[in-house]
């Protein structure tokens, strides 16, 4: 909204994300472009960006999947020869690094949640949008509270979008302890790694970016009986996602079919989430890895 998407707009973005990527570029109706993943990473492709950026392209929303940091000199290089404004999702990705600059600081904005399950959760929803142009910041404010700048003199349409204080004092208590935080879910991952690694494809992080695992989500072909032989065994696990947007139903009118966006697909068939947070003993991981272990030896 406060770039003035318009109907008939396209927006890239990834399939392979929680819907609320796509919803705010159908919200607006704009049309989101699918583009697919990378194997590795499960981070959009920015190689295959340019061939879906066409006359009506406005904007690209890359997502800073379970984590880690998208492509982000590809990206922002690809946005300025085309005049294109960059949304960073960082929903899961508050304090990730990519080349020493974190998340929300290289795009036009940058959006976070503090969904209860996320790296710095509130008591409750909420979340924040980041910008560093004063004058994008001001059109956000105005938009989060009923399109008012002033007292019941509506400029624009806006929304509700306000933070609810209770949850912004608690916030502000918990981001004391986010750098520890994540020092800790880095830590637990490094050690998933080391003990998973000849089981599973454990999670690749590139050289130059900082993960901070929102989620730890494995790969492999036996996802399906793992995740039952998880669960029977007293350990909740998830898939982030069992189904790429471009194949869900509230986006049949795009008209993609199967087929149409392959790596997303074939991930989404083998992709398994395991339990973490910073407080997770490692007695707590080992039961963990040896359920792992001993399904593959089973
Ligand atoms: C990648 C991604 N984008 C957007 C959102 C939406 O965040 P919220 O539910 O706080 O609006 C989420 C939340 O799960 C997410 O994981």
């Amino acid at each position: 909204m406060a770039i003035d998407i318009q109907p008939g707009d396209e927006v890239i973005t990834t399939p392979f994300t929680f819907i609320a990527t796509a919803e705010v570029i159908a919200l607006l109706k704009a049309k989101p472009v699918f583009v697919d993943i990378n194997e590795q990473t499960c981070n959009i492709d920015a190689g295959k960006i340019a061939e879906k950026i066409t006359s009506k392209t406005k904007a690209i929303i890359p997502v800073h999947l379970y984590g880690q940091m998208a492509d982000m000199d590809e990206i922002m290089a690809l946005a300025g020869k085309n005049n294109l404004i960059v949304i960073e999702d960082a929903a899961q990705a508050i304090g990730s690094e990519y080349k020493n600059k974190r998340s929300c600081s290289i795009g036009d904005f940058g959006t976070i949640s503090f969904f209860p399950a996320k790296n710095l959760g509130a008591y409750g929803d909420a979340g924040m949008v980041i910008t560093n142009n004063e004058g994008n910041a001001n059109k956000l404010k105005v938009l989060r509270n009923h399109g008012q700048a002033e007292r019941y003199k509506h400029s624009c349409i806006g929304m509700n979008g306000r933070l609810d204080t209770i949850q912004a004092a608690i916030l502000l208590v918990k981001l004391k302890y986010l750098d520890k935080w994540i020092e800790s879910r880095i830590k637990l991952a490094k050690r998933y790694t080391e003990y998973l690694k000849d089981y599973v494809k454990t999670p690749y992080v590139k050289d130059h970016n900082k993960h901070v695992f929102n989620q730890y989500s494995i790969r492999t072909d036996r996802r399906d009986d793992l995740f039952a032989f998880l669960k029977d065994n007293g350990i909740p696990t998830a898939v982030h996602y069992p189904r790429p947007l471009h194949l869900q139903e509230c986006f049949k009118y795009l008209g993609y079919k199967q087929g149409d966006v392959p790596v997303s697909e074939k991930i989404s068939g083998e992709i398994c989430s395991l339990p973490m947070f910073p407080e997770m003993t490692e007695e707590q991981q080992d039961m963990v890895i040896n359920t792992i272990i001993k399904f593959f030896k089973q």
